[in-house]
């Protein structure tokens, strides 16, 4: 039985977002809600295998149901980092098959792996062979390129879902056009076609369908949940954090508080301290970054995001700065 069986469904969920979702935000976003899934940035299997495991894989004991998000097409390094993984204690293993950039086709992973799904499918089934209790799972478009019909994306699940174990599709609502698009235009400019991911559910109903891309408030999501299994938020659960704040309650019927800033100040200034007291040398700066948008659509935002990035306060690393700044910006007359 895989350790997921008793964890809260993935009706919820934050993207994966290189640079964004490291431990710092992960904890954040675990104590606004905890039920929702979280997922690591996208980490190349050989940086796991060949580098400083700890640092891409050390997390809070309190962030599951985490994922592990792996980058890489070859099934032996990703079973290794897979297993690795498992051994750290993250809930799921996801393979990234949408991300479009340059550096990642040159490495011929990424979305391009939408065209061979034959070896996606050796891809899965060695990651589950190595970290049997782990769920893995796909995160990928609807298509690449000029692939805009819908058996594409069909005929892509239904395949690895006839091949491998996997039963968890994430899917972007959107195409990857692997040329002449960035990787921030490609999260942009491909029309979203949020229809396809609908038939997805429809056509494969046993499968347990994820929707993500350009969803940003409560009405949306509860909106696409009439229609699939689970909704991923990137983006905008990283820039206005307390979008997940009602989450708890409004999806997965939670009756204890929702987490208030009286809470969570507190707890975020703790775990800095913890942080610092474990590596001295870690930034403050590097964690309070991912706190900026805590106020996001509320009085004195400006004033907590100035003090939060001000050279010359972060000068002294030091975490009572978030206590500081959260007394200031609350004494504040409303601006
Ligand atoms: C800064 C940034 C980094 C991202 N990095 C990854 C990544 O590492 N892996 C991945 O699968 N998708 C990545 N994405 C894409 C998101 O997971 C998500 O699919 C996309 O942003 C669309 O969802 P949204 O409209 O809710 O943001 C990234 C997005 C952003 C904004």
């Amino acid at each position: 039985m895989p350790a997921t069986a008793s964890l809260p469904a993935r009706r919820l969920s934050v993207a994966p977002m290189l640079d964004w979702t490291d431990r710092h935000y992960r904890y954040l976003a675990r104590q606004i809600s905890r039920h929702a899934w979280l997922y690591t940035e996208m980490i190349h299997a050989g940086a796991i295998i060949h580098g400083d495991a700890e640092r891409f894989l050390g997390k809070d004991e309190g962030e599951n149901p985490v994922s592990l998000q792996l980058g890489g097409s070859h099934p032996a390094d990703l079973a290794r980092a897979a297993k690795k993984a498992a051994q750290y204690g993250y809930d799921e293993i996801n393979l990234n098959c949408g991300c479009p950039s340059p550096r990642v086709q040159k490495g011929a992973f990424g979305a391009c792996l939408m065209n061979e799904v034959g070896l996606v499918a050796d891809c899965l089934n060695a990651m589950q062979d190595a970290a049997p209790d782990c769920a893995v799972t796909i995160k990928h478009r609807i298509g690449i390129d000029r692939q805009t019909d819908y058996h594409t994306v069909r005929d892509f699940v239904g395949t690895l879902a006839g091949q491998t174990a996997c039963r968890t599709y994430i899917v972007h609502a959107r195409n990857a056009w692997l040329e002449g698009l960035s990787p921030k235009e490609n999260r942009d400019v491909p029309p979203l076609k949020y229809d396809y991911v609908y038939r997805l559910k429809q056509d494969f109903p046993e499968l347990e369908i994820i929707i993500n891309g350009g969803i940003k408030t409560n009405a949306e999501i509860a909106e696409h949940l009439r229609h699939v299994d689970g909704v991923m938020i990137g983006r905008e659960a990283y820039h206005n954090p307390m979008l997940m704040q009602a989450w708890d309650r409004l999806f997965y019927g939670e009756r204890l508080p929702e987490t208030d800033f009286d809470t969570l100040i507190p707890a975020l200034y703790r775990y800095m301290q913890r942080m610092l007291a474990a590596d001295p040398g870690l930034s403050v700066r590097h964690m309070l970054r991912h706190y900026l948008g805590l106020l996001h659509g509320r009085p004195n935002a400006r004033l907590w995001r100035q003090m939060l990035s001000d050279a010359k306060l972060l000068q002294s690393n030091r975490p009572e700065l978030i206590l500081e700044t959260w007394a200031k910006v609350s004494a504040a007359p409303e601006a």
